[in-house]
């Protein structure tokens, strides 16, 4: 199979000749049973990739097994991994109640996926590495060893290399995992694909909404290929459904790009949150959580004083008082967007969208809420004038990305650009429902 067929069948758009020798290479290898490491960062597309490897090889047809299993190893808590993994027999831990197979019984006769390997704790690093060489299986609480069949394509957003001189990846695991390793390179060093990827995700859009796609104009293309795409793919895939379904332009330029894209360069953040700060190498993930906790928290603090308004005018009305000249919020036109952001009940703290929204207007005297419980909104008052704790922010990001997905974590984790695995922790740290 050529390029163009697997770029079409898999809806892999961009030429960067970076990107397509990553596919040659994909394709090339499809039909070994070498494993495969796939690197890059966050977004890049890495899934696609170990889709193309197993699909492209004899494992397809695998008459056992289910084909292509994924796991994504960050998103395991480290008690259950092994178990999940490996299987476990009727008695092994408290609730084994009855034998399970793991994932590696299960891809038998195909492929399986260890997504985010960077993430495998070194107690299962030794583990797997002896899968590996013996291609053996042990499930929890047995003594017999069952011999599987499986090819692994690993893929990790962490640089593995570094990991292995810090002490938390084997080198021994990562020169078995990397008999071939591919990698796909940053969108901020394919930018000419950026416009590309841009074209096709407005298209998706339009089409799916019955919609005019959005084009960029010059000024707007140039903003898109130098910006740094920190998440990669995903982010521009996300951020050009956003501003297709908000904005009522279509033709968008540099400044409405800007409302849409939050990046702070390194020079303008504050010590705390540049990289040089945490370490110099702090990953990816952890900085793009603090710049996303950054604006979230700037966001927080923006509709707070928005409240606060609406509270002060509301109080004044019910005085008797005129509103002092502007009104608070400027009459909506029908069918006109606002200019002003208007605030939704659902979007005041602590207000999910499925509670039933209370639409009448109360009046309520001074440093009571509007629907909501008082302490809630002397919690917001205390913080006021004060910047929000670093942690605070971070609790108020993931909270939010967690409303915004319904409470999955998965696809909060993504919003977030942490591991699943982390968002487990930092919910259980602090203690956020
Ligand atoms: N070249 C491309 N053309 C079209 N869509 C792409 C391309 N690369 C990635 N995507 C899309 O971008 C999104 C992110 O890709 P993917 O999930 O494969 O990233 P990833 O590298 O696995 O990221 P992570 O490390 O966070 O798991 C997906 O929706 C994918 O379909
Ligand atoms: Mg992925």
């Amino acid at each position: 199979m050529d390029i163009q067929t697997i770029k079409l069948r898999y809806g892999i758009i961009g030429n960067d000749p970076k990107l397509l020798l990553a596919i040659n290479k994909a394709i090339q290898v499809a039909p070994t049973d070498l494993s495969i490491l796939i690197t890059g960062e966050s977004g890049v597309g890495k899934d696609i990739f170990s889709r193309i490897i197993h699909e492209n090889s004899l494992r397809k047809h695998a008459k056992q097994g289910r084909g292509l299993i994924s796991v994504n190893c960050g998103a395991i808590p480290e008690g259950t991994i092994e178990s999940e993994l490996f299987g476990h027999v009727k008695g092994a831990f408290t609730g084994a109640e009855k034998n399970r197979k793991g994932y590696f019984e299960e891809a038998d006769g195909g492929t399986i996926f260890l997504d985010e390997i960077g993430e495998l704790p070194l107690s299962m690093q030794v583990k797997l590495l002896r899968v590996l060489e013996n291609g053996e299986i042990i499930p929890v609480g047995s003594s017999t060893a069952l011999k599987i069949n499986v090819r692994i394509v690993a893929a990790t957003n962490v640089d593995l290399v570094a990991a292995v001189r810090g002490g938390r990846f084997r080198e021994d695991l990562y020169y078995r995992l990397q008999q071939i390793s591919i990698y796909i390179p940053p969108l901020r060093e394919r930018k000419d694909d950026i416009p590309l990827l841009f074209r096709k995700f407005s298209s998706d859009v339009a089409e799916k909404y019955h919609m005019p796609p959005i084009v960029l104009t010059d000024d707007g293309r140039q903003y898109l290929m130098n910006y740094p795409w920190y998440g990669n793919v995903r982010e521009l895939k996300n951020v050009t459904e956003q501003i297709s379904v908000v904005e009522t332009a279509r033709t968008i330029n540099r400044d409405i790009l800007q409302n849409y894209l939050n990046y702070v360069p390194e020079e303008k953040m504050p010590a705390l949150f540049s990289p040089a700060a945490a370490g110099g190498n702090a990953p990816i993930s952890d900085r793009e959580l603090l710049l996303k906790a950054l604006s979230m928290g700037q966001m927080i603090s923006e509709m707070r004083n928005e409240i606060n308004e609406l509270r002060q005018a509301v109080t004044q009305l019910a005085q008797g008082l005129p509103l002092g000249g502007t009104p608070v919020v400027p009459a909506r036109t029908a069918g006109q967007p606002s200019a002003y952001p208007i605030i939704e009940p659902s979007m005041m703290p602590g207000r999910t969208t499925d509670q039933p929204v209370d639409n009448t207007l109360h009046v309520i005297p001074p440093h009571q809420t509007i629907d909501q419980p008082e302490e809630e909104f002397q919690e917001s008052e205390m913080v006021e004038d004060e910047p929000l704790a670093l942690d605070e922010r971070e609790k108020r990001a993931i909270r939010l990305a967690l409303e915004r997905h319904g409470g999955k974590r998965t696809l909060a984790a993504k919003d977030l650009h942490i591991s699943e695995r982390t968002l487990y922790r930092k919910i259980k740290e602090y203690g956020i429902n």
